[in-house]
């Protein structure tokens, strides 16, 4: 066991504060060595009080939350794993059988998390994993736009702790030029009805996203956060866009979007049913992202988007 940990869990452990002194006879350490790692344990999000002559005592993690205090305003259900394959699998299998809008499926950690495009999800603890039952009704040709209104509050969400985060049509949000948050919606319909959809979110908060890939997570800008807060933030907002959203379509989003968007006025490459080149003229009314290219102005309704880099 590292020594961070050995500390942290003698402090769990106990139901009295324990001295420095104590800790570092039960870890064989000394109490410099002690004090060293309690630093570190408080800079990743662990709550110890220490007092003087009485001792080190753990009263929580940053990280540590009550899903189920979720469950207000339209959130009708949580459901919550501390481990799953995927919340999404979860929620669909849910919707399928019934499961009202506004159930909420939520993992501390997934095995199986998938992104777009069948790609793998890497969902470690620490991170915020879950998937929403959705029963809009609108046309099934309206749904993509749902996911640029969801990812809008993220970054609403993020701004409000002063982060630089922007969407990243068609499903994430970036915070600089790194990826913080993906959005995976699927839906069952018929061609002029939707069944359901289950809108399923990723966000790296005090997880190590992998070194290889292009992300990374909000607490390496602002240190740990608490997810409980973030969701709850997201909920609340989103509760309300999602009505605006059915009542009124994408137009009262448009704006905000545009403003701020990482792609405005950017060349990139969309790769998809169709591939172009293009530069980034903005989104249009109903979240379709408009490109000049070469054969003049293209409306694009979903794909991936490669950003070519900015000049140094
Ligand atoms: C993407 O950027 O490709 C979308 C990623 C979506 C990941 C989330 S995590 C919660 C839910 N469960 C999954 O298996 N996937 C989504």
């Amino acid at each position: 066991m590292k020594g961070g940990a050995a500390v942290l869990e003698k402090l769990k452990g106990a139901s009295v504060p324990l001295s420095g002194t104590e800790l570092a006879q039960a870890l064989g350490v000394s109490r410099a060595a002690v004090h060293k790692r309690i630093e570190k344990l408080r800079a990743s999000g662990e709550r110890i009080i220490g007092t003087q002559r009485v001792g080190y005592r753990w009263t929580g993690s940053a990280d540590s939350w009550t899903p189920s205090a979720l469950r207000r305003g339209w959130v009708t259900d949580v459901v919550s794993f501390a481990t799953v394959g995927s919340t999404q699998d979860e929620a669909k299998n849910r919707a399928a059988g019934g499961a009202p809008e506004g159930t909420l499926v939520v993992a501390d950690r997934q095995t199986a998390g998938r992104g777009r495009w069948d790609r793998v999800w890497v969902s470690p603890r620490g991170g915020l994993w879950y998937s929403l039952i959705l029963r809009p009704a609108i046309a099934p040709d309206r749904c993509p736009a749902l996911t640029l209104v969801a990812a809008l509050d993220w970054v609403r969400v993020l701004r409000r702790r002063g982060l630089d985060a922007r969407v990243k049509w068609p499903n994430d949000v970036w915070v600089g030029e790194k990826k913080v948050a993906g959005i995976l919606t699927e839906m069952s319909a018929e061609t002029d009805r939707i069944h359901w959809v289950v809108m399923g979110v990723g966000v790296n908060v005090n997880n190590r996203p992998p070194a290889a890939v292009e992300a990374a997570s909000v607490s390496q800008w602002i240190g740990p956060v608490s997810r409980q807060d973030l969701l709850s933030d997201w909920l609340a907002r989103f509760a309300r866009s999602y009505r605006r959203f059915v009542r009124s379509g994408f137009g009262p989003f448009q704006g905000d979007y545009n403003r701020w968007s990482l792609l405005q006025g950017r060349r990139i490459r969309l790769e998809g049913t169709v591939a172009m080149e293009g530069q980034v003229l903005g989104v249009d009314g109903f979240g379709r992202l408009r490109l000049k290219t070469a054969r003049g102005v293209q409306t694009c309704v979903g794909g991936e988007v490669t950003v070519a880099r900015r000049p140094a």
